[in-house]
């Protein structure tokens, strides 16, 4: 295959990506709550402080690049789940999204329960205490070791994602001389995006048994078979990082139909659903979230209805949020390095992270915003991209942002809503070292997950 090259021209693509900001806020230094975590605020010197204590204090003493995590916030958002959910519902935290001992101990003085899918979250979860009934186990492929594990602990609910699952979870409950309480993971056939959902391409994917064809159907017969299995209900997961809620509302509407089936031809009602996570948060000041009460409700009304239309006693609701408990509740903060303006284009900032604390942009095209936090500006606004020190030009942790024009290398900068999903797929990448996880409460800060070491490496590289 012959590949063509050509001269490069000043620009790569268009200065400004289509659909994002055309204009710089009319604030630079203005902190949007939709995108910070609850306590951050500047204080007189106009430093950004979050539980009380100013990002220069932090930097100082954790370093840069780090993650500072609002703990008072973390707790509120664990509690308006919880609450919007009621008695009736369940929450689980998805802990993919970011996970860690203390993580497990707030989930468990807030009330909530706790989604895993490995081994390695399972394993954190119970060592930090979290009562193994309150784990919901997850995943696609999960290994016999770790159905084994599971089982033995006595998780809540195997959550179970294939018809081979099916077969190994029951033989091994059966050979521990346990019944495992199951649910099933069906696609709908609903593809969830941002703004909008398609039904499309449903069975075109990895997770899940497809409700076309039977094959659900096939699923719970099977599952109801089997003595190691209690079936306790269905799962849907349609997708991540969504506002609209007409994609839930078709997926409750196809689990329900099933459930209805399910009466019909085994006499049996399934006492739960569960509509899985990915309600989505604001990133930038464009997106517009909503409150845990109005999903709560939005959910339970469409529940309701289609079980009352089909007969059927409204099961329990469990939802397995992740993203919009712990994202907004954290922000990074980067020191500022190297600055290179392009005149006519946009000024490059490097920062001393990048793709290996923040891999959402280079990944999924993400979008987030990014403030001067070590102080305030008046200067003008320049059209800034925040770069981070790896060995790759798709090393963005913000595409395109405004940031004052005096900004200076060792200038702090702070990247909020990175609580979900940074941490949790952070990598080594040119031998990065993982940032720490710092949560920050009342004007105490302390190290969740610590800074990683050359020891740390060298200690896996056996030489
Ligand atoms: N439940 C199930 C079965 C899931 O697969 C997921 C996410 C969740 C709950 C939680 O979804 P959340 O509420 O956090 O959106 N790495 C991607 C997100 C992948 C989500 C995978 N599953 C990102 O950074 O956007």
């Amino acid at each position: 295959m012959s590949r063509s090259a050509h001269p490069a021209g000043p620009r790569h693509a268009d200065v400004m990506t289509e659909g994002h900001y055309t204009a710089p806020p009319a604030d630079l230094n203005a902190l949007d709550e939709k995108v910070w975590a609850r306590t951050v605020t500047r204080d007189e010197e106009g430093a950004i402080t979050v539980g009380g204590i100013g990002v220069t204090r932090l930097a100082e003493e954790f370093g840069t690049p780090a993650y500072f995590l609002d703990e008072s916030d973390f707790r509120a958002r664990c509690h308006a789940w919880a609450d919007a959910f009621g008695r009736d519902a369940d929450v689980f935290y998805a802990g993919k999204a970011f996970l860690s001992r203390a993580v497990v101990r707030w989930l468990q003085e807030e009330g909530l329960n706790l989604d895993v899918c490995s081994g390695g979250e399972l394993s954190t979860a119970l060592d930090a205490g979290m009562p193994a009934e309150r784990i919901a186990f997850h995943g696609n492929n999960k290994t016999v070791a770790e159905i084994e594990r599971a089982v033995e602990a006595g998780v809540g609910r195997i959550v179970l994602d294939s018809f081979q699952e099916i077969a190994r979870v029951a033989h091994t409950a059966q050979r521990l001389g346990k019944r495992q309480r199951v649910q099933i993971r069906v696609t709908v056939g609903v593809e969830a995006h941002t703004h909008e959902f398609i039904a499309t391409a449903h069975e075109d994917q990895k997770f899940g048994i497809a409700l076309a064809g039977g094959q659900a159907a096939e699923a719970v017969r099977r599952a109801l078979a089997l003595d190691g299995l209690e079936l306790i209900g269905i799962h849907s997961h349609i997708g991540s990082q969504i506002f609209d809620m007409a994609g839930f509302e078709v997926s409750a509407r196809r689990v329900v139909q099933l459930l209805a089936e399910v009466r019909d031809e085994h006499g049996v009602e399934l006492p739960e659903i569960d509509l899985g996570g990915g309600l989505g948060i604001a990133y930038t000041s464009e997106d517009d979230p909503r409150e845990p009460h109005e999903i709560a409700k939005a959910l339970g009304d469409i529940v309701t209805r289609e079980c009352e239309a089909a007969g059927l006693a409204t099961p329990r609701i469990s939802v397995e949020p992740g993203r919009a408990i712990v994202g907004p509740t954290a922000f990074t903060l980067y020191e500022v390095g190297t600055i290179k303006p392009l005149e006519g284009l946009r000024t490059y900032v490097s920062v001393d992270g990048g793709m290996s604390d923040n891999i959402r942009t280079a990944l999924y095209d993400a979008e987030y915003s990014v403030v001067l936090a070590s102080r305030t500006s008046d200067a003008e606004p320049m059209l800034a991209r925040v770069v981070g020190k790896h060995c790759e030009s798709g090393d963005i942790v913000v595409k395109d942002a405004f940031l004052p024009s005096d900004l200076a290398p060792g200038d702090l900068i702070a990247v909020p809503a990175t609580g979900a999903y940074c941490r949790s797929m952070a990598s080594n990448y040119n031998h990065a070292l993982r940032p720490p996880v710092v949560a920050v409460r009342d004007g105490q800060a302390r190290v969740i997950v610590r800074r990683e070491t050359e020891e740390d490496l060298l200690r896996l590289d056996v030489g």
